[in-house]
């Protein structure tokens, strides 16, 4: 009735007219502005900061330092190394020292100028590949590595030695930063009963909850969040926002005023978390008829000043880093080190973008090698049900890729519009390119600490339905898409559902609204929820017709007896009559995702509950005059098992292919050699816009997966993840350079083109 439609989105119109009310956008009675003193140095010792000619300026109602922080100097992430204000050295340009609420916007930038510091330069580590090397200073434990990642699998050295062909390949990518529409800004609101409400863009409102308890010291009863519109996110709103929440929190209480803090762009740019930049080593073998036998892959990421989410980061890039492919021999070691720079953090994809560019680049030139078609050496390694995971995962069910793949090549017409593109002279070279691609959805074996999903449903007197889930809309359309999924449900109309706004004191924790896990595992509890309150409807009609609940459906408005679907109910008399029964109609639903496993020190387990499969075909021209690459069309098939939303998940292809598009051609945010950022603003870091975007063909492949929420499973990282890979590749098919370094940009690209460099 209501899933597989494309209905449209709830807050389409209320965001396309401007009336949908962003954190910016609120005031309050008595409320000051908030600001952030801000390092100018990549590292340094803080050697004199005083605030006190700061603090008399007038307007000026609270100057906070590290000590003035009333609970725990922390933002916990993984770990807790990193401070919520700087104290004793600062590690990157843009990390926070002190804070400010003042009456106005002038005030609180006058009172930043009046703040007495001095910070004495100490050594810096800015470039990561010199994180063991003698004269790089210790910025983190013993040796500068955040976490160390591990796949161990057959016997390697044999492996290789018996491979008729090796392939041994660096590739390299840089930042990419989400550039959100909104930038980071919460408004923190002290009560009268002496709590705090803090209003704010965000991903994760539970994770707000916690870093502002341990700031402020507050118990976590008095501390209540709401998430208000958020414009965009990316994996920009996971962690970052704990940080903005508490100095917004700190400032109020000690102001006893409400405190709006929004960054500005430049600011947000340069101090918020960013993808990790990475240098991935892969060697490939294979036999001589192109059938993988072994991978040996060498991962760094840069992790920036604070570990942060990078162990987890790092562990998603090491389970997706040897592709959707069997191989029966492998070798990883991963690890994400520290350095002076920005912390690096989640960003759509989160850690796997990286390790697929290097993989899908390398099959390719794999095959090259061997002389084989890039499309058949897929078709003979990718895997298929029945297959193990180079972790060792067998995989049950729910594997769409050859599907993907044929979709993806009778679409584009691959081998014809290959020959067709080839055929043409000039100084633009065509080409077309592939990738292939999986996913983990969920948080995996990784964090199942946090895989806990609630959901509130509540039936109304006059038979309208609220739901409310801990996980958030940020624009992807989670809101719509399990409204359609308690219609399914409960067998009424889309538009009988609402889903009620955030607010922590008020929805159950649903776990972080990462991973693409919103409507799989949302959903999952919003169908415990329905199932439980399905069955007190039933409970109140069948002794009526002299049946167990059991055998009653829920359907087409209505309830009626399975075996006999005549006999029925409208669902607005059996909700009227279970209210005058004062039967149960509002519930809480929990679910926990089904299980994963994973042994740290080889690498093997069944990583996540389930995995989406995408194949991207790319048609490219290079214009060997300028080096410009332009991506014409795209086809990108995906298996998200079941498409609740047709047209959302289309639009989830199209956004993440441009977003794709961006950090294989354009994107490239530099910090220099001495950890001075460059070009932090959209002026001088190019996102694509719609001009850019080529002709894109969404391919939805549907292999169901059973325990998804009626087959579904989420995607919505994956459309960025397999762009690059295609671009690299089909600009190889085009022009014959092969580019091992993302963004493809005019400088990198020309200079190959000039010496015919492979
Ligand atoms: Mo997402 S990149 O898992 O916040």
């Amino acid at each position: 009735m209501a899933v597989g439609k494309s209905v449209v989105r709830v807050d389409a119109r209320s965001k396309a007219t401007g009336k949908a009310v962003y954190v910016a956008d609120m005031f309050m009675p008595g409320m000051l502005i908030g600001k952030v003193l801000r390092s100018e140095f990549p590292r340094g010792k803080i050697v004199r900061l005083d605030v006190k000619k700061a603090r008399s300026i007038h307007g000026v109602h609270a100057v906070l330092t590290a000590d003035d922080i009333p609970g725990k100097n922390v933002c916990h992430v993984v770990f807790e190394d990193m401070p919520l204000l700087a104290t004793g050295e600062v590690r990157y340009v843009g990390e926070p020292i002190a804070l400010i609420a003042a009456e106005t916007e002038a005030a609180a930038q006058l009172a930043i100028e009046a703040v007495e510091l001095d910070i004495e330069p100490l050594g810096i580590l800015i470039d990561p590949e010199k994180y063991n090397s003698p004269d790089s200073p210790i910025l983190f434990g013993e040796d500068n590595i955040f976490a160390h990642h591990k796949i161990r699998r057959g016997d390697i050295e044999n492996a290789f030695a018996q491979s008729d062909t090796i392939i041994e390949r660096v590739y390299r990518t840089t930042y990419q930063e989400h550039a959100y529409l909104e930038t980071q800004g919460m408004l923190a609101v002290p009560t009268a009963e002496g709590g705090i409400d803090v209003y704010g863009t965000m991903q994760c409102p539970f994770y707000v909850h916690g870093a502002v308890s341990d700031v402020t010291g507050l118990a976590q009863s008095r501390v209540r969040i709401v998430q208000t519109t958020t414009g965009g996110a990316f994996g920009g709103k996971e962690d970052v926002p704990s940080l903005v929440a508490g100095w917004a929190s700190v400032l109020a209480l000690a102001a006893k005023r409400p405190v709006k803090l929004i960054l500005g762009r430049t600011e947000d740019f340069v101090s918020m978390s960013k993808r990790h930049p990475s240098r991935v080593e892969v060697k490939l073998g294979a036999t001589k008829d192109g059938k993988l036998t072994a991978a040996g892959i060498d991962i760094l990421f840069d992790g920036g000043a604070y570990a942060t989410l990078s162990p987890v980061v790092l562990w998603r890039g090491t389970v997706h880093s040897c592709g959707p492919y069997r191989i029966p021999a492998v070798r990883v070691d991963a690890r994400a080190v520290a350095t002076n720079k920005v912390p690096c953090g989640a960003y759509r994809g989160f850690g796997s973008p990286q390790t697929l560019f290097a993989i899908e680049s390398a099959i390719d030139e794999l095959a090259e090698k061997i002389g084989m078609d890039p499309v058949r050496i897929r078709e003979i390694n990718h895997l298929r049900r029945g297959d193990e995971t180079v972790t060792g995962q067998k995989l049950g069910e729910s594997v769409g890729l050859q599907e993907c793949l044929e979709r993806a090549i009778t679409e584009s017409d691959y081998y014809n519009l290959r020959e067709k593109l080839h055929g043409r002279n000039g100084p633009v070279k065509r080409g077309v390119g592939i990738s292939t691609i999986f996913y983990g959805v969920g948080l995996g074996a990784g964090g199942t600490h946090f895989a806990r999903s609630g959901a509130y449903v509540g039936i109304q007197p006059d038979g309208s339905v609220q739901f409310a889930v801990g996980t958030t809309e940020m624009g992807q359309g989670m809101r719509t898409v399990l409204g359609q999924i308690v219609a399914e449900a409960f067998g009424i109309p889309f538009e009988r559902v609402y889903c009620l706004p955030v607010d922590s004191s008020r929805v159950p924790d649903s776990g972080p609204t990462v991973a693409s896990r919103a409507t799989t595992m949302s959903g999952r509890a919003i169908l415990v929820a329905c199932s439980t309150l399905k069955g007190n409807l039933a409970g109140v009609i069948a002794p009526e017709w002299g049946v167990s609940p059991k055998a009653i459906t829920f359907g087409e408005n209505c309830a009626f007896r399975t075996d006999n679907p005549a006999k029925r109910i409208s669902w607005n008399d059996l909700v009227e009559r279970a209210f005058a029964q004062k039967v149960v109609l509002t519930i809480v639903g929990y679910d926990s995702s089904p299980p994963t496993s994973w042994d740290e020190d080889s690498g093997q387990g069944d990583a996540y509950v389930i995995y989406a499969w995408a194949v991207n075909v790319a048609q490219v021209a290079v214009d060997t005059r300028t080096g410009v690459v332009r991506v014409e069309k795209l086809w990108a098939a995906h298996d998200v098992g079941k498409a609740i939303n047709p047209t959302l998940v289309e639009g989830q292809i199209e956004g993440g292919s441009v977003q794709g598009l961006g950090y294989a051609l354009t994107e490239e945010y530099i910090i220099d050699k001495n950890g001075i950022p460059m070009n932090p603003r959209l002026s001088f870091y190019h996102i694509p816009t719609t001009v850019d975007a080529p002709e894109i063909h969404p391919i939805i492949v549907e292999s169901a997966y059973s325990e998804g929420p009626f087959g579904a499973k989420g995607f919505g990282e994956q459309p960025l993840m397999g762009i690059a890979p295609a671009v690299a590749n089909a600009v190889f098919d085009a022009a014959g350079i092969r580019l091992r370094e993302q963004p493809f940009l005019p400088e990198r690209v020309w200079p190959k083109l000039k010496k015919g460099a492979r």
